[in-house]
């Protein structure tokens, strides 16, 4: 594969990964959701590009020595080539560099791709929270990422 470029997202960037985030989810973030993540100080958002084309995205709110995974998502064309370990990797350095300890996300109990590349990032189930998501309802896993820990 070509060379993927790992860079900050912005403001401009928004209009096409939200183009990839309806075609991932039900219930999709909308374009305001990314803008606020974009500006937040607590936020790390970045973009994974091939030839300027968006093809994966990740957002994390880091406070204190604890963060939230709040967003991963591959473009559909492109998945299974290792692209979200790539870009979740190049992040969880810099959570490490800035003190973050632990790194915590909810994924849907049936989102077997998730569950399955979660689990061999190291992450451990930690709790369920009950009807979390809508349409479908269903349950969300609690997952833990202790960064201390070697990867
Ligand atoms: C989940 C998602 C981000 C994975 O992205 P990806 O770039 O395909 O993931 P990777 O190629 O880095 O896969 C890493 C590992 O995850 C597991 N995995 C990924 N997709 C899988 C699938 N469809 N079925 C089973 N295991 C899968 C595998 O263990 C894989 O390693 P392997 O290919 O060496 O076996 C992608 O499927 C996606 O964007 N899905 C829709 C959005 C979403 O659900 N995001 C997560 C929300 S919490």
């Amino acid at each position: 594969m070509n060379a993927i470029v790992v860079r900050e997202m912005s403001p401009d960037d928004v209009q096409a990964i939200t183009v990839i985030e309806k075609a991932s989810y039900t219930m999709p973030w909308s374009e305001t959701s990314f803008l606020s993540e974009v500006y937040s100080r607590h936020s790390i958002t970045r973009i994974a590009e091939l030839k300027d084309k968006i093809i994966a995205y990740i957002c994390i709110k880091q406070v204190s020595d604890e963060a939230h995974l709040l967003n991963l998502t591959v473009d559909s064309a492109y998945r299974r080539q290792g692209i979200a370990t790539m870009l979740f990797n190049n992040v969880r350095n810099d959570l490490r560099e800035n003190g973050c300890r632990f790194l915590y996300l909810e994924v849907r109990a049936s989102n077997i791709a998730a569950n399955k590349m979660y689990e061999k990032l190291n992450f451990r189930i930690v709790g369920t929270r009950k009807d979390y998501y809508l349409n479908p309802r269903e349950n969300a896993l609690v997952m833990m990422l202790d960064l201390s820990e070697k990867s």
